[in-house]
């Protein structure tokens, strides 16, 4: 590796990576299925396998275990099958909770349900929202910034919403591709300075705002983001994301990450995959 690129901080030996221990929330998809049609990937009239659902979803939780992390669980409700993606039930940073408002009828339980479980497990700092927000499907926390997304679910409004509660500075960044309706599908954080993104999911001012902040982030291809690679969860060195973002797994071994693929595809027929089911929880 030339030195330049080891100075520049864009490669860096896997040795210097540290993952991070977290408290993360996940939700048995026990009643998941697709039985409704809020985004393009979800087909009502396709098959889905429930039982392999719960066991990737399994598997992904034993992995999370196996790396360190600990993992607490929220009971699913009956009738509620897209609760599975925990992502979505709210931002959580230094402690302070912003509850979701989902945009559809059919996830709008999800909210309070969320909800309740932080307030019977202590949480004291706790909003309902004014405006719709989709929790950590649409608001990223980079460091100590928030980068909230819009265009399709979480209302624009909500991101100065975020910002007054948090605390924390919000940008805000617009998604124009149905099949990465949510920020989480296009962009994911990998560590308090570094992201990996998919450029042509964004608005060309989005973009520049990406290009701005992130000048060495890594790029993916149509490809990988289009299986979901996008959809990854980083602990600081590990970094969990679908099997087939080969491309992704390749470029994020190059930075010195620890890439491991999973298989949700189960998952992914509701259009969710890593990211979508963990919700982390990060104290004060
Ligand atoms: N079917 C769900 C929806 O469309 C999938 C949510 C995926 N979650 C996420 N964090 N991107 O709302």
């Amino acid at each position: 590796m030339p030195l330049t690129d080891v100075i520049s901080g864009t490669h860096r030996e896997i040795g210097a990576r540290k993952a991070v221990p977290r408290r993360l929330l996940m939700c048995r998809p026990q009643y998941y299925g697709v039985t409704y049609r809020i985004n393009p990937w979800m087909h009502p009239d396709k098959p889905v396998d429930t039982d392999l659902a719960l066991l990737q979803w399994e598997q992904l939780r034993e992995l999370y275990e196996s790396l360190g992390h600990t993992i607490e669980v929220i009971d699913p409700i009956d009738g509620l099958p897209d609760m599975v993606f925990a992502a979505n039930g709210a931002t959580v940073v230094d402690g302070k909770v912003l509850g979701a408002r989902f945009r559809h009828a059919e996830r709008t339980a999800e909210g309070p349900a969320y909800l309740d479980w932080f307030v019977r497990n202590g949480y004291q700092d706790v909003l309902w929202p004014e405006h719709i927000n989709e929790g950590e499907g649409d608001l990223l926390l980079v460091g100590r910034r928030i980068l909230a997304g819009a265009g399709f679910r979480t209302d624009q409004r909500a991101h100065a919403e975020a910002q007054e509660f948090f605390g924390l500075p919000v940008t805000s960044l617009t998604l124009v591709n149905p099949n990465h309706y949510h920020l989480d599908t296009a962009l994911a954080v990998l560590s308090p300075d570094e992201v990996m993104y998919w450029p042509e999911a964004f608005t060309s001012g989005s973009q520049a705002v990406l290009r701005e902040l992130f000048p060495d982030a890594v790029l993916a291809s149509e490809e990988d983001a289009a299986v979901f690679g996008l959809n990854a969860f980083s602990d600081g060195r590990n970094v969990l994301l679908p099997s087939a973002a080969t491309g992704l797994i390749d470029s994020l071994r190059k930075r010195g990450f620890n890439p491991i693929g999973v298989e949700l595809g189960e998952l992914l027929k509701a259009g969710g995959s890593v990211k979508c089911c963990t919700l982390e929880l990060r104290s004060a």
